[in-house]
């Protein structure tokens, strides 16, 4: 139930917080994150992992593979669902396949399942819902515990889905040990939360920026790319105002064309080696009439920036960057007089190929 929410994906944005301290509660046995030895043996013993995803899981998807290969040393490819089942690339020795589906029952995720089995590769799906079609036919499943997602638009799926691909990472490599785990999740939680009081923030960005414009780009550079594709994915699916997300890096190579007076531009800054680079992209932007606006982590802030986000884990940061995009998402369509919790056109889970 929505309770004293008006919209169910608004409700769930508020869930994170909560559904990141579930998910240390639900991994932890006898004082410390675990996660199934089989599973942990498996991952391990792979020589590549294979992400396949749709949509906002595949976003999530790209951050998983950010956090497997620095903190969990394996490397990884990320594929989308659809293109995989024909554009088989040629595959490693030892793959395992990992499913990260919301729902479970994404047919283009099924469509791989059934054709990587049939080759007699292993598989793993991390997904919300127990005893989904993804979870019962794959080897073995990890669960979000986020509790039901209900919004069409994904949210606390997305970083359920990262936080526990962490602690995956953690478990396979030797970069982040039990402590600290515990500690940069913890911390990612509170940040959240402080996020989430500042809803004021978003209502006027949004209002500002976004209630009449017919596009929006966000960009950023490393992890935060990968945040921008999210981001504008979100801003999309339930504003309707063509979003793309791009390279920070890539604007010169022909996205600045676009840039005209008044088109919002959004900027996510988390890294530290990246921050002065963005910033000049931002500055280009600006120069050429766009409205910029700066997410950034506290340490790399400049005053300007209108939305700073306390420090977190440096491969954790999307845990919360992603925050206020959902929220400027949400209330963009909130400002449009748009049906927030079921867009048009769109379904909750996606069951043809
Ligand atoms: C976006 C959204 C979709 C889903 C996609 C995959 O907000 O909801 O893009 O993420 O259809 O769905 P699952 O994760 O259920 O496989």
């Amino acid at each position: 139930e929505k309770g004293v929410y008006p919209h169910f994906m608004l409700k769930e944005i508020d869930e994170q917080p909560f559904v990141i301290r579930r998910i240390i509660q639900e991994y932890e046995k006898d004082g410390k994150l675990q996660i199934d030895q089989e599973i942990v043996d498996t991952v391990k013993e792979s020589d590549r992992i294979y992400i396949i995803a749709a949509g906002t899981s595949y976003n999530a998807g790209l951050i998983g593979k950010q956090l497997l290969e620095k903190i969990g040393n394996k490397p990884v490819e990320v594929h989308i669902a659809s293109e995989f089942v024909y554009n088989t690339p040629i595959v490693s020795k030892k793959p395992l396949f990992l499913f990260v589906s919301q729902s479970g029952e994404t047919a283009d995720c099924r469509a791989v399942l059934v054709k990587i089995k049939k080759l007699g590769y292993k598989s793993l799906t991390l997904t919300n819902v127990e005893g989904s079609t993804l979870s019962r036919e794959a080897d073995y499943t990890l669960l979000l515990h986020a509790g039901p997602e209900i919004a069409v638009a994904s949210t606390k799926a997305y970083t359920a889905n990262i936080a526990v691909l962490t602690i995956l990472s953690a478990l396979i490599g030797d970069n982040m040990n039990h402590e600290e785990l515990h500690h940069e999740l913890s911390i990612v939680a509170t940040v959240i939360e402080s996020i989430c009081d500042e809803k004021e923030l978003f209502d006027e960005i949004a209002g500002k920026y976004l209630k009449d414009t017919r596009n929006c780009f966000y960009i950023g550079r490393h992890i935060d790319y990968y945040v921008a594709l999210e981001a504008a994915l979100k801003l999309k699916e339930i504003s309707y105002i063509q979003t793309e997300g791009f390279a920070a890096g890539e604007l010169k190579h022909g996205t600045i064309a676009l840039i005209e007076k008044g088109t919002p531009v959004i900027a996510v800054i988390s890294q530290d080696e990246i921050n002065l680079n963005t910033r000049s992209n931002v500055k280009e932007v600006k120069s050429r009439g766009g409205n910029t606006v700066v997410i950034s982590q506290k340490s790399i802030s400049q005053k300007t920036d209108q939305v700073i986000i306390d420090d977190v884990h440096p491969t954790l940061t999307p845990l919360v960057t992603i925050v206020p995009t959902q929220l400027i998402a949400y209330y963009a369509a909130l400002h449009r007089d748009l049906d927030i919790d079921k867009p048009r056109n769109l379904a909750k889970s996606v069951t043809v190929e």
